[in-house]
Parts: structure tokens; C-alpha cells; sequence
């Protein structure tokens, strides 16, 4: 496995590769980044993983110079999965300020885009970065971020470009906890109690599956029974799968979303329900 840090040695490195498999990362990696880059393994080719942690998709006040920055215990977890990681600095992504931005559809701004204003202009104009450097034929993406997955799909089907994109199921904890970075800043009751997220969404899936259709009153119900327990709920909301527009009634490719803070923890998860 080779670590390299600068776009021209990754050109350099890249360029006779035929099919290159593609999992871009910020690092701190748990056992769902690994997930994603085995399923990248069975495409086939050459495996790039990328650890950037991006200033761009992070606000004011959200944890950037906090996040944990572990890149030689990822590049011993990556050894015998991936071929490349790709580990640059803020100033090899971006060498002058960045003045040109992807502009993310509407959808952006709501459910994680309205807690997180600019955080998907950010994070989709990184990954146009990454694949112009990486070229990858197949890059994939977690579904736990539903959300991002849903804009990047638009950005490459509007942009064409020539990328397929997969979307790996949510690895989780023997609790259901969407395994995630941020877990760990959870303390141990916390950790407990993260699970309940996950059973929330569980029994909505359900409630939907039984034939419930009253979306709204579904994710009142679930955000008052999250905040009982001392929760501070974001959103918790029913969405097409397809474009994460609002439902019609009936709608049978659904999926349920939430964001919600356990003390300074924000954990996120969600759940496609099919009827
Ligand atoms: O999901 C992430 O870790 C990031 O948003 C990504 C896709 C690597 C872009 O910085």
C-alpha cells in the first residue's frame, strides 16, 4: 500500500491504472469505512482510499479543529485492503483560496442542510475534487449519509460525470448504532442510550410497514418520545428514497431520517423502508 500526499505523485501513480475503485474518507476509520473499502475490493482494480478532513463542509461553530486526526493508525487499518490512500494537506486540496463551488440542488438545505448551512456546498465540491484527481470508475459512499449520497448522485448524473456511484447498507454496533466517528465522544451512558435512535427509527419502519400513512404525525410521535429521554431532535423525517422529496400518501419506496444530539453529540442514522 502506498501513502501519497500530492495531487502530481498521485497522477504519477494513478495513470496506467485501468479501473480504480474509489472510498473517500475523513479518516478515523471504524469497521464501516473498512465495509466500504472491501465492497470497493470486489470491484475489482486498483482500491484509493482518500483521508481529508475537509475545512469546507464544516461550520463556524462544528468541530473541525476537534475532529480526530489518527492518520497512521488509518493507514495501518487500510494495509492489505486498499492500494493507494490518498492523504493530502488543506493546502495540496486547495493551493489557492476556493472561489469556485459546486452549488448543491434545494434539497441542501433541508433536514441536515438546515442545522448545517454550507456544509454540502462544501462536501460536494471536495468530492469533485477527489474524483478529477482520483478518476475513479466506481467510488463508494455510506448510506448513513443519506443525505450526501442523494446530492452526490445528482451532482454526478447532472455533471456526467463518469463515475458509478454505490451506496454501501450502514454498518452498525450489536445495539443498531450507525457506527460513526463522532460515537466515541459519547460517554458511556450516552453510548447506551445512542441505540434509541436507532430503535426509533426501527419502530416507525414498522408502524409504516403495518400500513401507517400519517407521516407527520409518525415523526411528531418519534421527535416527543427522543426528547423525553433528553434528546435535542433536529429532525426525524419520512422522505422518498428517490429524492428525499416529501411523500404523497402511499408512497412505497420510503426513507425514514433523523439527526438528533445526545449532550454535544450529534448523531445521525436513517432507515429505507420499502412497502
Ligand atoms: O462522508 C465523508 O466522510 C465526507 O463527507 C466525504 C465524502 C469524505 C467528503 O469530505
Amino acid at each position: 500500500m502506498e501513502i501519497i500526499t500530492t495531487a502530481t505523485s498521485l497522477r504519477a501513480r494513478l495513470r496506467d491504472e485501468g479501473a480504480i475503485a474509489f472510498v473517500p474518507t475523513m479518516g478515523n476509520l471504524h469497521e464501516g469505512h473498512l465495509d466500504l473499502v472491501r465492497l470497493a475490493r470486489q470491484r475489482g482494480g486498483c482500491v484509493v482510499a482518500s483521508i481529508f478532513v475537509n475545512p469546507l463542509q464544516f461550520g463556524a461553530n462544528e468541530d473541525f479543529d476537534t475532529y480526530p486526526r489518527t492518520l497512521d493508525a488509518d493507514c495501518a487499518r487500510l494495509e492489505g485492503l486498499a492500494n493507494v490512500v490518498f492523504a493530502p494537506s488543506a493546502r495540496e486540496m486547495y493551493p489557492e483560496k476556493q472561489t469556485l463551488f459546486v452549488e448543491p440542488p434545494p434539497i441542501a438545505d433541508e433536514l441536515c442542510g438546515a442545522f448545517r448551512p454550507g456544509h454540502f456546498r462544501g462536501m460536494a465540491t471536495v468530492v469533485l475534487k477527489l474524483f478529477n484527481l482520483v478518476q475513479p470508475q466506481v467510488a463508494i459512499f455510506g448510506k448513513k449519509d443519506y443525505q450526501q449520497l442523494a446530492i452526490i448522485r445528482q451532482m454526478v448524473a447532472q455533471f456526467n460525470l463518469p463515475v458509478e456511484i454505490v451506496g454501501a447498507e450502514t454498518s452498525r454496533a450489536a445495539d443498531g448504532l450507525a457506527l460513526s466517528s463522532r460515537n466515541q465522544y459519547l460517554s458511556i451512558a450516552h453510548r447506551t442510550e445512542a441505540a434509541f435512535l436507532y430503535q426509533t427509527l426501527a419502530g416507525m419502519r414498522q408502524a409504516l410497514q403495518e400500513g401507517a400513512t400519517d407521516y407527520p404525525a409518525l415523526e411528531r410521535q418519534a421527535a416527543q418520545a427522543l426528547a423525553a429521554r433528553g434528546w435535542q431532535v433536529d429532525y426525524v423525517a419520512v422522505r422518498k428514497q428517490a429524492d428525499l422529496a416529501l411523500p404523497e400518501c402511499g408512497e412505497s419506496n420510503l426513507v425514514i431520517l433523523a439527526a438528533a444530539r445526545l449532550g454535544q453529540t450529534r448523531l445521525i442514522d436513517n432507515l429505507e423502508v420499502c412497502i
